[in-house]
């Protein structure tokens, strides 16, 4: 059967579409995104679509979570052809608010989920999980749906709004999706569509870093210190990435681990051409 498609953009119409499927009867899936989707997004709805009897995928491109001379301005805003494709998927609604409805005038709330936000991603990026934190809590009382779907690309995200969600008592089950990456290993990104050719290949060497230490890892070497070197000279060795940390922590956390003794993330931050790109993966399963 399919279903009408729709794209709302006042918050009191989507939390009442919600209201209304949910006494019915139906699941609803929440997909949050800042729209310019690729097949990592589109992953993300289709666990929704399996797993859902109603999907909604949010499209803001959130200011607060863009510090001074970021790229707030530039970031990628392909609306039509986002739009063109979730129909097409079988998604039911885009939630698409304008600043001014997220943000009206006197707002002044922030979410701040405490001390995982500080490390990695927080040294570079200081008020970035108040902004992510913030809208996350906003789309999910705007869209109060039964599952919400993240990218695990987003390693530190997806402790931040599972930890929201856990300490605010927020009912929507939060599910992480695995990364999705191109032919050649690199992560899906909508800021890989920043890269030059030649930077795309420079790139390249933070997904081949993480192969190589999980390589190193099954052929026994467990020490942080070691994989570390390892993984910086490959990328150094290529050129063109400054890499902005390497680090290893205990998987579900953001605490350093020196040896590999259980899960670990690998999660790691390097610029190219000005564009930063974030990676990882699970070793020690
Ligand atoms: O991962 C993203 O695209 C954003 O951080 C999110 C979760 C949609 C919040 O703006």
């Amino acid at each position: 059967m399919s279903i009408d498609f729709k794209v709302v953009t006042r918050a009191a119409e989507m939390r009442q579409a919600i209201v209304h499927a949910q006494q019915a009867g139906k699941a609803v899936g929440l997909v949050p995104t800042m729209g310019a989707l690729h097949g990592g997004h589109l992953s993300l709805v289709d666990a929704s679509l399996a797993e859902c009897d109603r999907t909604v995928v949010t499209i803001f491109v959130n200011p607060t979570q863009f510090g001074p001379g970021e790229d707030f301005d530039h970031y990628p805003r392909t609306m039509e052809q986002d739009l063109a494709q979730l129909r097409e998927r079988g998604c039911w609604m885009v939630f698409a608010p304008t600043v001014e409805e997220m943000y009206p005038a006197g707002h002044e709330t922030i979410v701040d989920v405490g001390s995982i936000r500080k490390p990695l991603e927080g040294v570079a990026r200081p008020r970035h999980f108040f902004g992510v934190a913030t809208v996350v809590l906003k789309l999910l009382n705007m869209v109060p749906a039964d599952r919400a779907y993240f990218g695990q690309k987003d390693y530190q995200q997806t402790l931040v709004v599972r930890k929201l969600a856990s300490d605010l008592n927020v009912p929507t089950e939060i599910c992480v999706c695995p990364i999705v990456r191109e032919a050649d290993g690199m992560a899906m990104s909508s800021r890989n569509a920043y890269l030059s050719p030649s930077g795309r290949r420079q790139a390249l060497a933070l997904s081949q870093s993480l192969e190589l230490a999980k390589e190193m890892f099954t052929a026994g070497e467990t020490d942080v210190a070691r994989l570390h070197a390892k993984m910086l000279e490959s990328i150094q060795a290529v050129g063109g990435v400054e890499v902005e940390y390497i680090a290893f922590v205990a998987a579900g956390t953001v605490d350093l681990v020196q040896q590999i003794e259980g899960p670990t993330m690998i999660v790691l931050a390097g610029r190219v051409e000005n564009t930063r790109l974030l990676d990882n993966c699970q070793i020690g399963f």
